[in-house]
């Protein structure tokens, strides 16, 4: 058994424990969606703006790491078919390949969750590369029997600081961050910053904030447009222009097991989503140049 205290992110260097990448395939850029406040939007952004990616010409990959699997169902996903799951990925029991299975949307895949994933913090929470199962999955996901050439995987993260969410902060090129437009918008922002600089110092030295995105926006709400304010006082340019309004349709989409680009194409939400898809792409592209 290993020595080290379970939480302790410090000890190990992370070169020693990254597993080395297949072969020259091109790999994909890694987007974490992650805020340890439940329902804030987290889901509903992985879906749509996977969606959205893709519909914009993106191969997307959402990893569901959520053991509610909000996501798998939520892009109609029955339990049943949830073969291999994200559990058997992070228990180190199959390859994140194998998880993989298309959507109804095209270029949209998904690699799902169940609840088996609620116990893998203490199944793995000893082992020495705890931190990395995700990267190192990672590194074997394109290319292979499958030809999988992902162009971006988006990874949906469980409403908490945990292991599962550390291990999509290390695999991450970059952080997305989902802020609610309410009074408690900011709190717990910067136990959020905090832990990113943590794992930045200790996992992962190039993670950095690709943006944070303002959900559930209502214009008529005073306190809504105080919150806006606010955060963008506080992250300045990192908040992205684009806001997802608050929308009965986008809240309809997911009972139906579809995106909302696909529920409802000209509501309101869905194109927010999809002026947030180029609002990405753009950002990346001036960081490829800079
Ligand atoms: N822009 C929006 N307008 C209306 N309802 C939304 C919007 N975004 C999310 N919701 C609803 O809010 C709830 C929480 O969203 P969800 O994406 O599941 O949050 P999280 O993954 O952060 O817990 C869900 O019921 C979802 O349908
Ligand atoms: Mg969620």
């Amino acid at each position: 058994m290993s020595d080290l205290p379970p939480n302790d992110l410090q000890i190990i260097p992370f070169e020693k424990l990254v597993a080395k990448t297949n072969g020259p395939v091109a790999s994909p850029r890694v987007l974490a969606i992650a805020n340890q406040k439940g329902g804030v939007g987290k889901t509903t952004t992985a879906i749509n703006l996977g969606t959205a990616l893709a519909a914009i010409g993106e191969q997307v990959l959402i990893v569901d790491l959520d053991p509610q699997g909000n996501a798998s169902t939520g892009l109609g996903i029955e339990r049943r078919a949830r073969r291999t799951s994200t559990y058997d990925v992070m228990a180190g029991t199959a390859p994140l390949r194998d998880a993989v299975i298309p959507t109804s949307v095209p270029h949209l895949f998904i690699a799902p969750s169940t609840l088996d994933l609620s116990g893998l913090e203490l199944e793995i929470g000893q082992q020495r590369d705890r931190a990395f199962r995700l990267r190192n999955a990672l590194g074997n996901l394109n290319g292979g029997e499958q030809g999988f050439n992902f162009t971006y995987v988006l990874v949906d993260c469980p409403p908490s600081l945990n292991l599962i969410t550390v291990n999509a902060m290390a695999a991450a090129h970059s952080i997305l961050v989902p802020l609610q437009c309410e009074f408690f918008a900011l709190e717990g922002l910067s136990q959020l910053l905090k832990t990113v600089d943590e794992v930045k110092k200790t996992l992962n030295p190039n993670l950095s904030i690709h943006g944070v995105v303002l959900t559930m926006y209502d214009s008529r709400n005073n306190l809504s447009n105080q919150v806006v304010a606010d955060v963008r006082q506080f992250m300045g340019p990192k908040v992205y222009d684009t806001m997802i309004p608050r929308n009965v349709r986008i809240s309809e989409a997911p009972s139906y097991g579809k995106p909302v680009l696909v529920y409802d194409l000209k509501c309101v939400g869905s194109e927010a989503y999809l002026r947030l898809a180029t609002e990405i792409i753009q950002r990346e592209r001036e960081l490829k140049a800079s």
